[in-house]
């Protein structure tokens, strides 16, 4: 349902993602772990078509997002890291107008938008003002113009950063039952970045780790967490690797070279 193929981003001189590939079956949720800056916004950016990769490519829901861009921006769902939520619009005529970015006939945006209403809890708040509801129903109208125009594909960037515990666990129930819904509703193959090593745990199946633009781990979290290890012990071997691997070339330079006695 997700393919990344090669995919590699520089700013400059700066690799911000290196050679990334991977796959993601229909209904997976994975969770996307790194440490800051490790290129996982970037990565989201590119698969769901707001930022082209300066080389490799993505096929999303079966579309490359170079050879077919238009099908393949309306397949994925995107709730990005700082999402402009238009505080001063109602929740209804705000999902309308992204129906409509998303080219949903008017026909079908009603019903998009009963739907969307419905699966992310806000038929309560359908008539109130964006910018009056708390921070976990702002998230939840985020998640809600993810869905609007029904894509097989959600890119959520940290969908759960900033909320309390409470808000928490609804928005984790609510992304697990997109990936496995009742009878009818579409389902939807996820991919979601977070810091949470905890919200991997609870609601992801598979992990894909990227250190430094690089992809380190992508495995069942299953395997990863078998023998007793914990996700908190994967992250700091994976991500102190290069630390080491520095600090060893550092202390090898600073010694004569590789060949010099440590
Ligand atoms: N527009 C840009 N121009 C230059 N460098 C950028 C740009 N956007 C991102 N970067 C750099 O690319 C690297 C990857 O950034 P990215 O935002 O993808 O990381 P991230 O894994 O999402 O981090 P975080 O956990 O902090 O959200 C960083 O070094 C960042 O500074
Ligand atoms: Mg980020």
């Amino acid at each position: 349902m997700i393919e990344a193929k090669g995919i590699t981003k520089r700013y400059g001189e700066l690799v911000a993602v290196d050679d990334v590939s991977f796959s993601v079956e229909k209904g997976e949720v994975v969770g996307f772990l790194g440490p800051n800056g490790a290129g996982k916004t970037t990565t989201m950016r590119i698969l769901t078509g707001f930022m082209p990769p300066t080389d490799g490519t993505a096929v999303i829901a079966g579309f490359d997002i170079f050879e077919e861009p238009v099908a393949a921006r309306r397949s994925v769902g995107y709730l990005p890291e700082n999402l402009p939520l238009y505080p001063e619009m109602s929740v209804i005529p705000y999902l309308d107008y992204v129906a409509k970015i998303h080219d949903v006939p008017r026909r079908r945006r009603r019903e998009g938008i009963e739907r969307a209403l419905e699966r992310c809890g806000l038929t309560e708040v359908r008539t109130r003002v964006i910018g009056d509801l708390s921070k976990g129903f702002r998230q939840r109208v985020g998640l809600a113009q993810a869905i609007v125009h029904d894509p097989p594909v959600l890119i959520l960037d940290e969908p759960t950063v900033g909320l309390d515990p409470l808000q928490i666990q609804d928005i984790r129930s609510l992304i697990t039952e997109l990936a496995a819904p009742r009878d009818g509703e579409t389902q939807h193959t996820i991919i979601l970045s977070t810091h949470i090593l905890p919200e991997v745990a609870a609601i992801c199946q598979r992990v894909i780790l990227i250190n430094e633009g690089r992809k380190t781990v992508d495995a069942p979290l299953a395997e990863l967490t078998s023998q007793g290890h914990s996700l908190e012990e994967l992250f700091a071997r994976e991500t102190a690797h290069d630390v080491v691997a520095e600090q060893r070339g550092a202390a090898e330079a600073g010694s004569g070279g590789p060949g010099a006695a440590p």
